[in-house]
């Protein structure tokens, strides 16, 4: 049967921990496959937000939300054109301790995209930190690693330990990985203590 992939892993635990309705974040918009799954998720009356430095990945996003069939099962859907480190302050008042879920899928674009784009450690780790703060208790933050791609294991290993230094009274931190494949894309997840 195997295991499920990291970014199925991702997206089940995030079903898990969301309810149609709410607040979501997508870090990292790129083509906007992750964005449609979490807007699917929390429906017409949730909100989602989708981050992402290049205007392509948002105009990809954007497509694919024109292209969808059935419009009106999708809520208000906030692409910015910033870094994720400065997410606290793009969101509005309601996601603050609201957030359900906040998405990361680090890297580049895929697909013909800028390949010399791609996600930075310090950047990260501070849109790490953001999103533990927007979360609600119970909400969760996953981010897929990629130590194969150049840069990308000093990223992971940053993503690492910032999990490992969480203080466990604010959230729980999880790995998902395959130890025989060390270059395989991995997940780091935490979820928010419900009485931090
Ligand atoms: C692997 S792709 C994301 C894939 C996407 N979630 C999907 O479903 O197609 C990584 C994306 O992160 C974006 N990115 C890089 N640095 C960023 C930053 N500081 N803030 C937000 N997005 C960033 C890249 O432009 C790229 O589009």
């Amino acid at each position: 049967m195997g295991f499920l992939s990291v970014l199925g892993i991702a997206h089940k635990w995030i079903a898990e921990r969301t309810s149609p309705g709410d607040i979501v974040i997508d870090a990292t918009a790129g083509g906007g496959v992750d964005t449609l799954a979490l807007a699917k998720l929390v429906g017409p009356k949730g909100k989602v937000y989708a981050f992402d430095i290049q205007q392509e990945a948002l105009d990809r996003t954007s497509a694919r939300f024109a292209a969808y069939a059935d419009a009106a099962a999708l809520p208000e859907v906030k692409l910015l054109l910033q870094s994720h480190s400065g997410m606290a302050d793009a969101v509005e008042q309601d996601a603050i301790g609201r957030t359900a879920a906040v998405m990361f899928n680090l890297g580049y674009l895929p697909g013909g995209g800028d390949l010399s784009v791609i996600t930075e450690p310090a950047s990260t780790i501070a849109a790490l930190n953001a999103a533990v703060t927007l979360l609600r208790p119970g909400g969760i933050v996953t981010c897929v690693l990629y130590p194969g791609h150049p840069g990308g294991a000093e990223e992971a290993a940053a993503v690492e330990a910032w999990a490992a230094n969480l203080p466990q009274t604010l959230a729980q931190a999880v790995i998902y990985r395959q130890p025989q494949r060390p270059t395989a894309p991995y997940l780091v997840a935490a979820e928010k203590r419900q009485r931090p």
